[in-house]
């Protein structure tokens, strides 16, 4: 709205003097403008394709239309058909510097195009010489028009008694973030640093081509399918057929190496998607066609090894039944993999009288146990939280070794409880000072317990290497039977230092590990990599760090799933290079994720299937929404 300031004796209560007060403002602002019929031509507001420049009047703006026309009306429509939303305008700055805080890129926007117009849409601004600059919107903003206050008890009963805002009188500038130069290198579009700035008055568009928006986000051609690039909860549409644009993670070794084996988080609080989007990633890994080049020059399909606290990912085996026909040619037209996976089995510890149910999956299933003799190499899996340094040091230097010789590097559990009942052995290593009374008292007091874990009425693990790690096939670790937290946690870190300690080895025991890639899926992630204070946290975040360090060369992804992020050890934390988060609530956990501040403002509200990216060797950072149907069977009637 205009200034009202020359009327002085206005009384708001009048209808007839607001009338007036609006003709008469009207004038003020638009002297020479357009009459009155002007904007009875204009298009509706949702079109784009109409601009009316900022001082064009509106039809109530006529402030003659009672005095008589005197004036020759003058058009100020410019002719011919407007294209793009908008112009780069100048006049609040143009300037592109190294530093991202003196950029100042604002463009104006035309009426018909505000309402439609999104924080963190994507636009593009043409050089004159065919290069492009690719940007995104960070801010939007309603200026003055003329020198006015529109707060003001007139302005607010105005606006009150009528419906819409007077879309001439404000500026509506949108802020831009530049993204990526585009040009044309022989035929490919490729991207460089924003190194030149656009002329004043480039006329703005939303991007609406694919291969523009892919090379603007330096997002891969090629990959792991995550699911389609959105801007606040809606999916991009470009003119091609699918009009949505894939993100895929990058799976060769074109550039640098697979992103799987960079390790993966999947973030989210409950019930925001997190089990179906990871069935989804993970059922790419496991496509026919995927495999990767081995040092010995093979090319092997990668196993999959998914410890499932919540007994959701044998599932996996059997086909989605709400997946209909139509759902399925537009996966097949994007390439993305789907169904059930046949070579899935179920491996269920066998932990005391604990029985497994399976009504809710057709995947075979394979008992197993965890030998005693695993412990030997991982010592912390009998320490539980309770050791100190001091008994640990026990344990570790003295009693596992003394067993050992003594035993047999196959003894049982229930040999090592024989051996440490032994009222002789507890005094000598007293006598000898190696071991105090106390401290042999506290270390067996803490590892007996463990009966119903280890050696139990099944195969030992170590004899079913081959059956659990098989190129192509997935293996799910069902836990959830289990009904005793530290049992079912010693069960997960036993297999996983499996895995990972062969996987990492120059003299492997068993080749099949070191020799297949491997993904290493963790739900609920943050009850196994906490950065809790004891001993066997700090052994597990140890060899998990390191997992995540080597990985790469060996071709070993961890792909970690969890609600708490902020409860997982940073040391892991730090070498995740693809980070998907959906809805969080909590701050903390939103904090410790550790995105871009962009992306974090939209984690709260986002929702079901919603997601945002951030992986930084594969493309800029983006929001996606995630296929709305799970590509495997997933949850329970
Ligand atoms: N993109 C999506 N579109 C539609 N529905 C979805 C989507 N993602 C998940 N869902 C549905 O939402 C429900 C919860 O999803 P899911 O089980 O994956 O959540 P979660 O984050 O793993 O929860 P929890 O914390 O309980 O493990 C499921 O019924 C799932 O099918
Ligand atoms: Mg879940």
């Amino acid at each position: 709205m205009t200034d009202l300031g020359d009327f002085g004796d206005f009384d708001a209560d009048s209808d007839a003097d607001s009338e007036a007060a609006d003709e008469a403002t009207g004038a003020n602002a638009s002297a020479s403008a357009s009459p009155p019929d002007s904007d009875g031509m204009h298009t509706d507001a949702s079109t784009n394709a109409t601009s009316t420049s900022p001082a064009a009047s509106s039809p109530e703006s006529n402030g003659d239309a009672g005095a008589g026309d005197e004036f020759e009306p003058t058009s100020v429509e410019p002719r011919g058909e407007d294209v793009g939303i908008g112009a780069i305008c100048v006049s609040q700055g143009l300037r592109i510097a190294e530093d991202g805080d003196e950029t100042s890129l604002r463009a104006y926007i035309t009426r018909g195009n505000r309402s439609s117009i999104r924080i963190g849409s994507y636009l593009v601004a043409p050089y004159p010489d065919g290069e492009t600059l690719f940007c995104r919107i960070t801010g939007l903003e309603y200026a003055q028009q003329y020198h006015a206050d529109d707060a003001t008890e007139i302005h607010a009963r105005r606006a009150m008694r009528t419906d819409g805002v007077e879309e001439a009188d404000y500026k509506f500038v949108a802020e831009l973030e530049p993204v990526a130069v585009l040009y044309d290198d022989d035929g490919e579009l490729k991207r460089r640093m924003t190194d030149r700035v656009p002329k004043p008055q480039t006329v703005v568009e939303q991007a609406t081509d694919s291969e523009e928006i892919k090379t603007g986000l330096k997002m891969p051609e090629d990959g792991v399918f995550l699911g389609h690039l959105s801007v606040g909860g809606e999916k991009v549409k470009t003119a091609a057929s699918p009009p949505t644009i894939d993100y895929r993670l990058k799976d060769d070794y074109d550039s640098g190496d697979p992103l799987v084996f960079r390790h993966t988080l999947i973030a989210g609080g409950t019930g925001s998607g997190k089990t179906h989007g990871a069935k989804n990633i993970l059922r790419q890994y496991l496509a026919d066609e995927r495999t990767y080049p081995m040092e010995d020059g093979r090319s092997v399909q990668p196993a999959v090894v998914q410890f499932d606290p919540q007994d959701e990912y044998a599932q996996m085996h059997d086909d989605n039944p709400d997946l209909d026909d139509e759902f399925a040619r537009r996966l097949e037209r994007e390439g993305v993999a789907y169904g059930g996976i046949d070579d899935t089995t179920a491996f269920v510890p066998k932990v005391g009288s604990a029985s497994y149910s399976a009504g809710h999956h057709r995947a075979e299933q394979v008992e197993f146990t965890i030998p005693f003799s695993m412990v030997h190499e991982n010592p912390w899996l009998v320490a539980g939280s309770g050791l100190n340094d001091n008994q640990y040091g026990a344990l570790v230097s003295v009693l596992l070794p003394r067993f050992r010789k003594q035993y047999g590097a196959d003894a049982t559990y229930e040999e090592f409880t024989t051996f440490l009942d032994d009222p002789a052995l507890r005094e000598e290593l007293d006598e000898s000072g190696r071991v105090h009374e106390a401290t042999f008292d506290a270390v067996r007091r803490r590892v007996l317990g463990f009966d119903h874990v280890f050696d139990q009425d099944a195969r030992p693990i170590t004899d079913l290497v081959h059956e659990f790690v098989r190129p192509g096939g997935l293996s799910v670790v069902p836990t959830y039977h289990i009904n005793d937290t530290r049992a079912a946690e010693t069960v997960v870190l036993a297999l996983s230092s499996l895995l990972i300690d062969q996987k990492l080895s120059n003299d492997p025991t068993y080749d099949r590990i070191k020799e297949t890639p491997l993904v290493l899926g963790m739900d609920e992630a943050h009850n196994f990599l906490t950065d809790a204070d004891s001993v066997q946290a700090g052994k597990v975040i140890t060899k998990f760090t390191e997992a995540a360090k080597q990985g790469r060369k060996e071709r070993l992804g961890l792909f970690l799933i969890t609600q708490d992020p902020q409860d997982i050890d940073d040391a892991v934390f730090k070498q995740i290079n693809t980070t998907v988060v959906l809805n969080l609530g909590d701050e903390d956990a939103i904090k410790s994720v550790n995105i871009p501040s962009n992306l974090e403002s939209k984690v709260p509200y986002m929702e079901k299937g919603q997601m945002v990216v951030y992986s930084p060797d594969n493309s800029e950072p983006v929001e996606l929404i995630g296929l709305s149907k799970c590509l495997t069977r997933h949850g329970r009637d």
